[in-house]
């Protein structure tokens, strides 16, 4: 199977955790757009749905489902989501696709998060793939600097802008060994909005795609 087949026979998995007519927050990637394929092709009726991005929210929509906005629901029963990275303890590098901030906003209000991610994913320690950190333009040079000094080396993601009019910075080799610890030291900073670490809350389950079957961690 390659990665594509992958990524539909987990999107489709996720259906088992949805409940007929619930209120489901939804994320963002091309993981996710397995998930909505399968979600439509099943029928199943949903109540509505939260979206993670603007990307999301046409997708559900040319689907004809119903998107809400979180602070018209109270919280949300389940979170279907991908992930760059996870690991055994499914702590999450999350914002390959710059949607991070509202994922961390979504993933907060649920009561269950599913990760849908393929095996390609897994690591044992977290932080090949280069953590996304979403700033405040006026920010971008001040938290490169905060970001060095953490021991990273910052790469601005150039020509993008985040659905909340926001910059990205790509740190590539931090030393993520205690991934709350930097989750906290790096969401502490000024001028940033979030990092795309979900260690502190990370996610309830991992459905992952293996040739083998999908694996729950
Ligand atoms: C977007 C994300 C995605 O979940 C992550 O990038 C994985 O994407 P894909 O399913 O396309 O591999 O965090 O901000």
């Amino acid at each position: 199977m390659n990665q594509d087949d992958l990524k539909r026979m987990v999107g489709k998995a996720a259906l088992d955790y949805v409940e007929p007519d619930s209120v489901i927050g939804v994320g963002t990637g091309s993981t996710v757009n397995c998930f909505i394929e399968a979600l439509v092709h099943s029928r199943m009726r949903i109540e509505s749905a939260v979206s993670s991005s603007e990307a999301t929210t046409k997708l559900l929509q040319a689907a004809g489902i119903r998107v809400v906005d979180l602070n018209q629901t109270g919280g949300l029963d389940v979170y279907i989501d991908g992930a760059d990275e996870f690991d055994q303890h499914r702590r999450l590098i999350k914002g390959g696709g710059g949607a991070l901030t509202r994922e961390k906003i979504v993933a907060a209000a649920s009561r269950k998060f599913v990760c849908i991610a393929d095996e390609s994913k897994q690591v044992g320690v977290l932080g090949k793939f280069p953590l996304p950190v979403e700033v405040i333009p006026l920010a971008r040079s001040l938290v490169a600097r905060k970001m060095v000094a953490l021991g990273g080396q910052p790469q601005w993601r150039e020509n993008f802008t985040s659905d909340n009019g926001n910059w990205i910075l790509d740190i590539h080799n931090l030393d993520l060994v205690d991934p709350v610890a930097m989750e906290k030291a790096i969401n502490n900073l000024p001028g940033v909005v979030t990092c795309g670490l979900f260690a502190i809350r990370p996610a309830d389950l991992v459905l992952i795609a293996t040739n083998e079957g999908i694996r729950i961690s």
